[in-house]
């Protein structure tokens, strides 16, 4: 079994990440002419030169809105009712009046710019029983994870229930079989399972799965301390994983992981991620999830990331999977719906991290990517109530 090699640290890795920012931001991104795809310059505008009239225009109409606000709130403390005199009451009416609707109309305009491409719909993908568990010290009994997985199903949520690897490997889901006849006759979504090659293909299937995934990686290093080989031989395994599936009618979801950074290689390419995120859209699979899976990912990192992989896979085949550090995987998985995707990974409680990867953080919570989503007015069929429960029950 490989081992990772000694990781960068956390203080490298984010002086690598803002020397990438720098350059990602640079003059060529924040040009009229747009980048390579011409993503950055979209959703960084109002931070950046831009030099779009509607911009402008946005721009300074809500700057007047503010002025408005301003005024009327600070006259009458600044005791600076003379420059008004007697008319100072019709003045404020007035001001009023004009401040409300310069405020509807910015407060509109301001909306209008923060949600337009945001999906009405967002798919929450639960990875807790998964993601979590596998990274869990101490064994949880089979019982409480069918519960835990039933329960997670129940608020509404798609549930990856567990995976197909080595018991060698993670040890933690040496029960994938037990778990997954259990709940075959759950009345629910299909609750799909990871596998890393055709001997767990064959065994999930067996034993009743209905939908799988397969998980390559974006750094060499990662996928040799994850699954023991290079990156290409993983992608020739998952091509025959696919063509087995694909003969089955099961649906294949695919995985990449490591797509900001690495923790032995630092950061990693935008193009390398779109590489890897099109060799598996191309096999077959039916939507790809990028994996940030050290949380070492910002707004600006991952909308970069986003707009290289968006110009070859399309967007509504892209879901997100976030590790949280430093509080940024909602911010995060908002940018990523502002660029329009629609499905996102979570985990209960943010339990999780790899096994694999030194130093993974534990995956966004599931509770709190739901009530941002809601507070933004986006459907996920979630019932939060339900889901808190749950969470409880952990
Ligand atoms: P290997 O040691 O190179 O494989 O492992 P092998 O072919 O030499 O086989 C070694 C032994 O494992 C043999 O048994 C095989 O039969 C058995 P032995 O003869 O020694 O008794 N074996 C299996 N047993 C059960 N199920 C299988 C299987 N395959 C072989 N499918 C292997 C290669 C890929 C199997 C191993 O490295 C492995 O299982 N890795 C899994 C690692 C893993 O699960 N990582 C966490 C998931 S990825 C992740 O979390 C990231 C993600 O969340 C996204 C993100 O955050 O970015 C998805
Ligand atoms: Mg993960």
């Amino acid at each position: 079994m490989s081992s990772l090699e000694e990781p960068l640290g956390m203080d490298k890795l984010l002086s690598l990440s803002t020397i990438d920012l720098f350059n990602r931001f640079s003059s060529n991104s924040c040009s009229t002419s747009g980048g390579d795809s011409g993503i950055e310059h979209c959703w960084i505008e109002g931070n950046t030169s831009t030099s779009s009239n509607d911009d402008k225009g946005d721009v300074e109409y809500v700057q007047g809105a503010f002025m408005c606000k301003h005024h009327t709130r600070d006259t009458p403390q600044n005791g600076n009712h003379a420059a008004y005199g007697n008319r100072h009451d019709s003045w404020h009416l007035t001001n009023l009046h004009h401040n409300s609707y310069c405020n509807n109309i910015g407060l509109h305009n301001i909306k209008n710019k923060i949600f337009k491409g945001i999906p009405k719909y967002v798919k929450i993908v639960e990875v807790g029983a998964r993601d979590g568990l596998q990274n869990e010290k101490n064994m949880v009994p089979t019982s409480v994870k069918i519960e835990l997985i039933q329960r997670l199903a129940s608020t509404g949520l798609s549930v990856v229930a567990t995976s197909f690897v080595s018991p060698k490997w993670v040890p933690q889901l040496a029960d994938a079989r037990e778990v997954i006849e259990a709940l075959n006759n759950l009345d629910t979504t299909s609750l799909p399972v990871l596998v890393p090659n055709l001997k767990g293909f064959e065994a999930a299937v067996a034993a009743g799965a209905k939908e799988i995934a397969v998980f390559a990686s974006a750094s060499e290093s990662f996928s040799k301390s994850n699954i023991n080989c290079t990156i290409d031989q993983s992608l020739s395994h998952y091509r025959a994983v696919v063509h087995a599936a694909i003969k089955l009618n099961i649906r294949v979801h695919g995985y990449v992981s490591c797509v900001i950074g690495c923790p032995v290689e630092g950061m990693i390419s935008p193009s390398k991620v779109a590489c890897v995120a099109k060799e598996l859209y191309d096999m077959g699979c039916c939507e790809i999830s990028l994996g940030d899976t050290i949380g070492i990912g910002t707004a600006g990192t991952v909308i970069s990331m986003l707009g290289a992989v968006m110009s070859v896979v399309p967007v509504e085949k892209l879901a997100v999977h976030f590790h949280d550090t430093y509080g940024q995987s909602l911010p995060n998985i908002l940018v990523s719906i502002q660029m329009g995707i629609n499905t996102v990974d979570s985990s209960i409680a943010g339990l999780g991290g790899c096994p694999y990867a030194k130093g993974a953080s534990g995956n966004v919570a599931t509770e709190d990517v739901v009530y941002m989503l809601h507070g933004l007015g986006v459907q996920t069929n979630v019932d939060i109530g339900k889901l808190l429960q749950t969470g409880d029950f952990i």
